[in-house]
């Protein structure tokens, strides 16, 4: 140590002498003593401890001392810049410690109340799967056409050239709206109406309405006396499509399926018919497309079973063929110059195979639970 400094003395000098230095330390310790949040803790941290705080204020007087001077007032300065600090430190964690304690029992939230906030919905699967098959017909040049529900027996039936004995039109099957049992085959404005059993009065409507060319695509409900069941709904969706033109043939018809299912599900998808009947098309078709889970690859393979084609290879899509000249005729078309091809599939069940949907009434009960999943795509 050296000797002491006999020619000048600190304590002369007003902000370093000792019980000045004591002073402001014992406010310092006294403000956060008296803090009783963090907010006033952080104005008396300011005050007492911040760079314009008397200590630190003192503390910039050492500077100006003569070197012998120095040591023993940066001693008693540090010191109590020591203690200060220190009991600041103490006084904050005490009171976080108090903040934490208090949020956790002041912002507890009891997840067993009911909530009471309005749950945003989402659109209906079903909405968007004709949304976006019609789109793929739109990208292509076709319009969307729409017709009633409750339509006239004569679109749903006549003008598709269904006879008058068709089993379509017995009461099991069909909803009569009006004048049911009326004679079969009588004109639009004379027939009865019905609940449309299928898109396909859409074609005449159309073919009445416009000029060919017509590319139409027609998705809309539905109705058939089905009991509500996992498989079977009263009501349900179905998108046709409609093409007159001079020179289609069923290879457009393919093209155009296959270039669907390959929009839909991927670019290596493809189609099958095999032979069906349908009154209104001619030759007519039951349209199938590669399994889009299994590829085929489950077909004679039991170590591979596939649950969604059944380990078919082939999942059934819908009713498809080329528009049969007497619908041509009834609906004042040319049949000599223009031909046409037409499909239609039901929605519900191209739902269930695509997101392995188990249960049909799952779709019809309106329970938000089912549809949210599928989010908002618009
Ligand atoms: N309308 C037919 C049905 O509901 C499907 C179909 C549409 C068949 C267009 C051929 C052409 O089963």
């Amino acid at each position: 140590m050296s000797a002491p400094n006999k020619s000048y003395d600190p304590v002369e000098v007003e902000a370093l002498k000792p019980e000045n230095i004591e002073r402001m330390r014992d406010e310092a310790l006294a403000a956060f003593d008296a803090a009783a949040d963090l907010d006033a803790l952080a104005q008396a941290k300011t005050a007492h401890a911040g760079g314009t705080s008397p200590l630190s204020l003192a503390n910039r007087e050492i500077g100006a001392l003569p070197p012998q001077a120095k040591a023993e007032a940066g001693k008693r300065v540090g010191m109590a810049r020591g203690q200060v600090n220190k009991a600041l430190a103490a006084r904050q964690a005490v009171l976080e410690a108090e903040r934490d304690e208090r949020v956790l029992v002041e912002e507890a939230v009891d997840v067993t109340l009911p909530y009471d906030r309005v749950p945003s919905g989402a659109r209906h699967p079903l909405t968007t799967m004709m949304e976006r098959v019609a789109d793929v017909f739109v990208g292509m040049g076709y319009e969307i056409a729409e017709g009633p529900e409750a339509e006239a027996e004569w679109f749903n039936f006549d003008a598709l050239n269904f006879t008058p004995d068709h089993p379509a039109r017995q009461m099991q099957d069909t909803f009569f709206v009006r004048g049911e049992g009326q004679e079969p085959g009588s004109r639009e404005d004379e027939s009865g109406i019905v609940l449309r059993t299928h898109t396909s009065p859409v074609q005449a409507r159309t073919l009445l309405d416009r000029e060919p060319p017509v590319y139409v695509v027609c998705p809309g409900r539905v109705y058939r006396t089905d009991e509500l069941d996992a498989t079977h709904t009263p009501v349900f969706h179905q998108i046709e499509l409609l093409a007159v033109d001079e020179g289609l043939t069923m290879a457009d018809l393919k093209g155009t399926l296959d270039h669907m299912v390959q929009a839909l599900f991927g670019p290596d998808m493809k189609t099958r018919l095999r032979p069906n009947f349908f009154p209104f098309t001619e030759p007519s078709a039951e349209m199938d497309m590669v399994c889009y889970v299994c590829r085929g690859a489950s077909v004679g393979n039991p170590e591979r079973p596939c649950r969604t084609c059944g380990s078919e290879g082939w999942i059934e899509l819908g009713g498809c063929g080329m528009v049969n000249p007497k619908v041509l005729v009834a609906c004042g078309v040319d049949p000599e110059k223009y031909s046409g091809f037409a499909f239609g599939f039901g929605i519900e069940r191209m739902l269930m195979f695509r997101h392995n949907v188990e249960d049909m009434r799952d779709m019809v009960e309106g329970d938000i639970r089912f549809t949210r999943p599928f989010g908002m795509e618009i």
